[in-house]
């Protein structure tokens, strides 16, 4: 389902348009957007960006030109989440704010990442698979594990790897 208030660049290709879920988001030109991705409205996709299968981004996620992210990554924009308010109702969007995050340039997010509100992540750096980032990541450094600590810098790691 491609609701009708996303805004599509040039050439963006939604592989399977029947099975993702987008709706009032922004996708930047020649971008490429796999099978069961959701993202939600308000978010920002740059051009040139890959977002591979099983991806939720969600409100508060401006990603740059050239960004990857890989299989089943899942953003988040909400640190302390609830279903309902002190009173017991349903919450609305009203009793909550959405806390941004931003996807430098060129950066590429691997499988399975989960990344936490609020923080950063620099240009052209790489979060290993399985991360969990809790803290912005300097521009080119290499990030894995629980919470993501820095392991390395892409300009020396990784050169000509596919
Ligand atoms: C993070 C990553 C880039 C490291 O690759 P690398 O530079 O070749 O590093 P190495 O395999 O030499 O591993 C270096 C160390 O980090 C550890 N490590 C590597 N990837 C890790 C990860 N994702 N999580 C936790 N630890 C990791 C290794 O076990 C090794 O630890 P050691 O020194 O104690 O033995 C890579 O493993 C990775 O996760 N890439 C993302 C791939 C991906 O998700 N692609 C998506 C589409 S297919």
């Amino acid at each position: 389902m491609i609701s009708d208030d996303v805004t599509c660049g040039k050439a963006v290709i939604i592989h399977h348009s029947e099975l993702v879920n987008l709706y009032g988001c922004e996708i930047g030109d020649e971008s490429r957007i796999g099978t069961f991705v959701e993202i939600q409205k308000g978010a920002r996709i740059g051009k040139r960006c890959k977002i591979s299968s099983h991806t939720f981004i969600c409100e508060g996620v401006q990603m740059d030109d050239n960004v990857f992210i890989g299989h089943g990554v899942v953003f988040i924009n909400d640190v302390y989440p609830k279903a309902v308010t002190d009173t017991g109702e349903l919450q609305t969007d009203e009793d909550w704010s959405v806390v941004p995050t931003h996807i430098k340039e060129g950066a590429s997010i691997g499988s399975n990442a989960t990344v936490i509100c609020g923080i950063t992540i620099g240009k052209g750096a790489l979060v290993g698979a399985g991360a969990v980032v809790t803290k912005s990541v300097p521009d080119y450094a290499v990030v894995v594990g629980v919470p993501a600590k820095i392991i390395g810098d892409v300009r020396t790691k990784g050169k000509g790897r596919a």
